[in-house]
């Protein structure tokens, strides 16, 4: 019987061609190889390996701790799942910051090592001239400005960003840096609606934006907050569409009790021997 053909993998362009088509992107932040292979096989056209897995998968209390090899740990599970979605290789603080030759050299990892089709970083107009170093060297760049958890000390918490007249024209002008940079799209973090609207209309690169209302031309959610897999918090602008905590909490509860009950495992779970077998066993056991 003939396989079935391997869907088709989608491409940078592929993303921008769905926006020319007035279509919405879709991208969804997964850690590991089930939940990969669960968004890549729901549709979901951009899969972002991010550093936010530090807190939903490593427990850290934010993003800052995570390194380049725990990025690569993850992107190498996520990409032995994902045959259709494009892989964002988030690239972690101080995998960037140094030099444009630790941003090339860490980018190229992503990409050899960790499997990933692209890399996303986070800064604007600074970080500007490092994306391009990126893009030149022959890595795809997703832009990240906004709401950029790697630099919560400087931005004073985890705030909504440009919520002012001048703070806002700065995000504008981040956005307008990062594309001129060559970057590919860019992420739109915790943005006002209208702010985000405005860069989308002025930006001719992809907008994808998470809390940054409705006129962006794609959506990102972090997988463990919109299923309700994470207990710590969950950010305004998160929509959750199931409640995994509770319906694992209740299978672990209903485990115990049905072995206490002596309701499992049942004769259904086990494995049996033949008759003949067990007397011969049995006669074997009783001579010692
Ligand atoms: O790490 C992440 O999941 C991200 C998204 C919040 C955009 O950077």
């Amino acid at each position: 019987m003939a396989e079935a053909a391997a869907p088709k993998k989608l491409t940078i362009f592929d993303l921008q061609a769905k926006v020319d088509r007035g279509e919405k992107i879709f991208q969804v932040t997964a850690v590991d190889y089930p939940t990969a292979q669960l968004v890549d096989r729901s549709g979901i056209d951009c899969i972002l390996i991010g550093d936010s897995l530090g807190m939903t998968a490593l427990g850290y209390s934010g993003t800052v701790p995570v390194t380049m090899d725990e990025m690569i740990h993850h992107a190498k599970a996520i990409s032995r799942a994902a045959k259709r979605s494009l892989l964002v290789g988030d690239l972690p603080l101080g995998a960037y910051h140094a030099s444009t030759a630790d941003a090339i050299n860490n980018a190229m990892r992503m990409l050899k090592e960790g499997g990933t089709d692209v890399v996303k970083l986070e800064g604007g107009e600074d970080f500007a001239p490092i994306a391009e170093a990126v893009v030149k060297s022959g890595v795809p760049v997703m832009a990240h400005i906004g709401l950029t958890p790697q630099l919560v000390s400087k931005l004073g918490g985890f705030k909504v960003q440009g919520k002012s007249a001048e703070t806002g024209v700065q995000l504008l002008k981040d956005a307008l840096a990062m594309e001129e940079a060559g970057c590919f799209a860019i992420v739109l973090e915790a943005i006002p609606d209208r702010v985000a609207q405005v860069i989308t209309d002025k930006l001719t690169i992809p907008t994808i934006g998470i809390g940054a209302g409705p006129h962006c031309d794609g959506q990102n959610l972090v997988l463990h907050d919109m299923v309700g897999l994470f207990d710590r918090f969950t950010p305004k602008f998160v929509k959750r569409y199931a409640n995994c905590w509770d319906v694992i909490g209740k299978a672990l509860a209903d485990f115990q009790e049905d072995v206490h009950k002596g309701q499992f495992p049942l004769a259904e779970h086990s494995f049996t021997m033949k008759e003949d077998e067990y007397q011969a066993f049995m006669q074997k056991v009783a001579k010692g």
